[in-house]
């Protein structure tokens, strides 16, 4: 086992205003102490990237975005935004691949990798999404899929984050078995492995989908689950405080 930190990450996707920025603040007041021990993390959209992260200067909240170019170097790439921007205005993390990015905008588990590598080259913590769809999942194809994907996506060398999220437990209610999230997270640190050897035990490996304040405790005890990356649940600071408090390292 490597140390690893755990990590609960809210991903806003696109949701909220200026004025939902306060619910941070409000974050930062229930969380206390608990930050201490876990990190933790708000990626907003991206025009809020920046008022978030210059309100959170001082407090123990970590800033990301939810998306960046695979550009590192500034190109002429009219709407995208590149992790150096991100890093320039305070961003320490930034989500790639999210299922909704690979499905709605077509995203190759090359391209999501390309992103990851720009971001590490900004000095931006990329966390990488995989997952499967109920169609891949029924027709007995989650190790493959899973396993594809974090060959395809991870970044060459260096620290990153993977968040599993089967695109069928995301958006609705449903969320797999703690056996069946205990089995994908070996499957993913056995890939890595594979790919990195015995630094694949300092990746932090995330549980993402219908994760609230009623399931977040159990599934926080799964052998493997480092932390989750929290969609609806992360928009109040009531609910995300909840999540975090939740946590067996929060006490
Ligand atoms: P929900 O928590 O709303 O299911 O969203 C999960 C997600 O996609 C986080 O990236």
């Amino acid at each position: 086992m490597g140390s690893r930190k755990p990590l609960i990450a809210g991903n806003w996707k696109m949701f909220g205003r200026g004025a939902d920025l306060a619910e941070i603040g409000a974050l930062a007041e229930t969380i206390g102490a608990a930050a201490s021990k876990i990190d933790v993390l708000i990626c907003p959209p991206a025009v809020f990237v920046a008022p978030a992260a210059w309100q959170t200067r001082d407090k123990p909240i970590l800033i990301g975005g939810q998306d960046c170019s695979p550009n590192a170097a500034d190109a002429a790439r009219t709407g995208e935004v590149s992790a150096a921007m991100l890093a320039d205005v305070g961003a320490t993390y930034v989500i790639v691949g999210h299922s909704e990015r690979r499905q709605n905008h077509k995203e190759s588990d090359d391209l999501v990798r390309q992103k990851a590598e720009a971001a590490m080259a900004a000095g931006v913590t990329p966390i990488v999404c995989v997952g499967e769809t109920q169609a891949e999942r029924a027709a007995g194809q989650v190790a493959e899929v899973v396993g594809r994907q974090v060959k395809g996506s991870v970044p060459a060398q260096g620290a990153f984050v993977v968040a599993y999220e089967p695109v069928w437990a995301i958006g609705g209610n449903s969320t797999p078995t703690l056996a069946e999230i205990a089995e994908v997270h070996a499957l993913i640190r056995e890939t890595l492995a594979g790919q990195f050897g015995a630094q694949a035990n300092e990746t932090r490996i995330l549980y993402g989908g219908s994760v609230g304040p009623k399931n977040a405790g159990e599934i926080f005890t799964v052998e493997g689950v480092d932390g989750a990356l929290v969609g609806r649940a992360s928009l109040k600071a009531a609910d995300f405080s909840a999540i975090i408090l939740g946590h067996p390292a929060a006490v």
